[in-house]
C-alpha cells in the first residue's frame, strides 16, 4: 500500500476509534438519564422495553467499536506476519479472520447484554430464519466457499496471468477476495469474475514463477533456405528483451503453405504479463534479421493459367471440322466453309436423360451429335413415343431453324452426349455461298415431316412438299436466287 493511503487510513482509524469510544463513554455515563427519559415517554416505570432499547443501543455501539478493534487487530496481525515471517496472507484469509473475530466478539457482547436470550435455540429452532438466510446468502455463500477452495487449491496467485472461461478474459490477477477474482486485462480494464463462476469455468494459468512459452508465426518464400531461416530467426529472437535466456527459442516449419513456407517460433518469457510487447518485439527482430540476411516474407501468391482461344479455330477444332465434314448435308461445303462453320459451332455436353430441345419451343439453331446418342420423341396422348434415334454425325433441330416454326419434337440425350450447336447467322453465311444446300435440306425436312406424320396419329397432314419447303426456307433466310 502507498504511503499517503496508509496515512489516510491511519487517520480515519484514529478518528473512528475516538468517535466510537466517545459515544460509548457518553452513553454509559448518561445511561440512567436516558432510561428514565424513555420510561417517562413510554408511561411505565420500570419499563422492560426501555431496558431492551438501552441494551440494543449498547450492542450497536459495542459492535461498531468491536469492528474497529477487529480491523486494527487484523492489520497488526498480518502486518507482523509479513514483517516477521514474510507471510503475505491473501485478502480472503484476512476477511475470514475479520468475520470470525467480529462474530465471536458480537456473540460475547450479545450474551452479556441479553443474558435471557438463548442464542443457540434461536438459531437451531428457527427453520424459517434458516431458509430465508440460506436463500438470501445463496450466491454470497457460493462465492465464499468457492473462494475458500480457490485459496486452498491455490491454482493461481496474485501476479499470475490467467484466462478464464469461454469468454477468454485474460489478465493479471490483482486480488482474490471472498467474492470475486479481480484481473487487470492488457487494455488496463478491471474484470471481476465471481468465485462461483470461476470454479465452474476452465482457467488457463500462466504462473509468474514459471517459464511460459509463446508462439509467433511468420513465413518465407519457397526459394529461401529453411536451415538459414531457422538459424537467423533463432539468433534474432534469443537476444530480444524479456525472452528467457534459460531455454533457446525453437524455430520450426509448421506448414508448406499456399504462399510460402509457414514457420513458428516458440520462445519462453521472463515476465509473461508482458507477452504482447514481447511478441511485437520478436516480430520486429525477425523483420530486421530477414532484411540483413536477404530472406523474404511470402506475399499471397496465385499462379494463373490463362486460356487463350485460337482466333482461327476453336480448341480441338480439327475434330470438329472432321465431324462436320462427315455430316452428309455439309458434304458440298469447301474446307474453308466447313472451317468457318466449325469456328461458329458451340459445344454443349448433356447428361443421360437431359432434354436438349423441347417440343413447342422456338429455336434458332441446329445441332450435330459429336459424341453420344439422342432420341427424338413426340408426345402421343400424354406418353412419349420415340420417333428416331440419332447417332454421332447425325443432326437435328434443323426444322425450326430453317422454317421458323416451333420445335416439332423433344430431343433427349440417351447417354452423356456432346452436341455442336450451329446458329442462324453461321448457316446463313453457308447458304449465301451454297444455295444448293437449301435444296437438300428441304428434302430431308420434308422426309422427317413425313416420318412424324406417319408415326403420330394426331399429326397434321403434310401440307408442304419439299419444293414448297425450299421456297419457304429461301424466304426465311432471305435467299433470292
Ligand atoms: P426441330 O423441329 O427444330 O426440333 C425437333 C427435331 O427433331 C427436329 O427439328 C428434327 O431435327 C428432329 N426430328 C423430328 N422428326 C424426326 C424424324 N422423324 N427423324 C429424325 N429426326 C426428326
Amino acid at each position: 500500500m502507498s504511503r499517503p493511503r496508509l496515512t489516510n487510513k491511519a487517520l480515519l482509524f484514529v478518528a473512528a476509534s475516538v468517535a466510537a469510544l466517545l459515544a460509548i463513554y457518553l452513553f454509559w455515563s448518561f445511561e440512567g438519564a436516558i432510561k428514565a427519559l424513555l420510561e417517562q415517554r413510554m408511561g411505565t416505570n420500570p419499563s422492560p422495553s426501555a431496558g431492551t432499547i438501552i441494551s440494543a443501543v449498547k450492542l450497536l455501539l459495542i459492535g461498531i467499536a468491536g469492528y474497529i478493534f477487529v480491523r486494527a487487530l487484523n492489520f497488526l496481525f498480518f502486518f507482523l506476519a509479513f514483517r516477521l515471517k514474510r507471510i503475505d496472507a491473501p485478502t480472503l484469509i484476512r476477511n475470514i479472520f475479520t468475520i470470525v473475530a467480529f462474530t465471536i466478539l458480537f456473540l460475547i457482547a450479545f450474551t452479556f447484554l441479553f443474558p435471557d436470550v438463548n442464542l443457540g435455540a434461536l438459531f437451531t429452532t428457527s427453520a424459517i430464519f434458516g431458509v430465508i438466510l440460506g436463500l438470501a446468502l445463496q450466491d454470497t455463500l457460493g462465492n465464499f466457499f468457492a473462494g475458500i477452495s480457490l485459496q486452498a487449491d491455490r491454482p493461481f496467485q496474485v501476479g499470475d496471468v490467467i484466462t478464464v472461461g469461454a469468454q477468454r478474459h485474460t489478465g493479471v490477477v490483482e486480488e482474490i477476495s471472498w467474492r470475486a477474482i479481480k484481473i487487470r486485462t492488457f487494455t488496463n480494464h478491471v474484470v471481476l469474475i465471481a468465485n462461483s463462476n470461476a470454479a465452474r469455468e476452465p482457467i488457463e494459468v500462466c504462473p509468474r514463477d514459471n517459464l511460459n512459452a509463446r508462439l509467433v508465426f511468420f513465413n518465407t518464400l519457397y526459394s529461401d533456405s529453411p536451415a538459414k531461416t531457422i538459424h537467423v530467426v533463432r539468433e534474432a529472437v534469443r537476444e530480444a528483451e524479456n525472452v528467457s535466456t534459460k531455454v533457446a527459442p525453437v524455430v520450426r516449419i509448421r506448414n508448406l503453405g499456399d504462399n510460402g513456407v509457414d514457420y513458428e517460433v516458440k520462445y519462453w518469457l521472463e515476465d509473461y504479463a508482458k507477452y504482447n510487447d514481447t511478441d511485437a518485439l520478436v516480430r520486429q527482430r525477425i523483420w530486421y534479421a530477414f532484411r540483413r540476411a536477404g530472406l523474404n516474407f511470402a506475399y499471397p501468391t496465385r499462379t494463373l493459367y490463362v486460356e487463350r482461344h485460337s482466333l482461327v479455330a476453336p480448341r480441338d477444332g480439327g475434330a470438329i471440322v472432321e465431324r462436320l465434314s462427315a455430316v452428309d448435308i455439309f458434304a458440298p461445303l469447301s474446307v474453308e466453309e466447313t472451317g468457318m462453320l466449325a469456328q461458329a459451332a458451340v459445344r454443349h455436353v448433356f447428361a443421360p436423360g437431359e432434354i436438349v430441345i423441347r417440343a413447342g419451343e422456338p429455336g434458332s439453331s441446329m445441332f450435330v451429335v459429336h459424341n453420344g446418342r439422342v432420341r427424338v420423341q413426340v408426345n402421343e396422348n400424354g406418353r412419349a413415343r420415340t420417333v428416331a434415334t440419332l447417332n454421332e454425325g447425325d443432326f437435328f433441330g434443323e426444322m425450326a431453324l430453317f422454317t421458323g416454326e416451333p420445335r416439332t419434337a423433344n430431343v433427349v440425350a440417351l447417354e452423356e452426349t456432346e452436341v455442336l450447336e450451329i446458329g442462324h447467322a453461321a448457316m446463313k453465311r453457308v447458304f449465301d455461298t451454297n444455295p444448293d444446300l437449301v435444296e437438300s435440306l428441304s428434302f430431308i425436312i420434308a422426309e422427317r415431316r413425313q416420318g412424324l406424320a406417319s408415326q403420330t396419329d394426331s399429326a397434321a397432314p403434310v401440307s408442304e412438299s419439299s419444293a414448297g419447303l425450299l421456297s419457304a426456307i429461301k424466304r426465311f433466310f432471305g435467299i433470292s436466287h
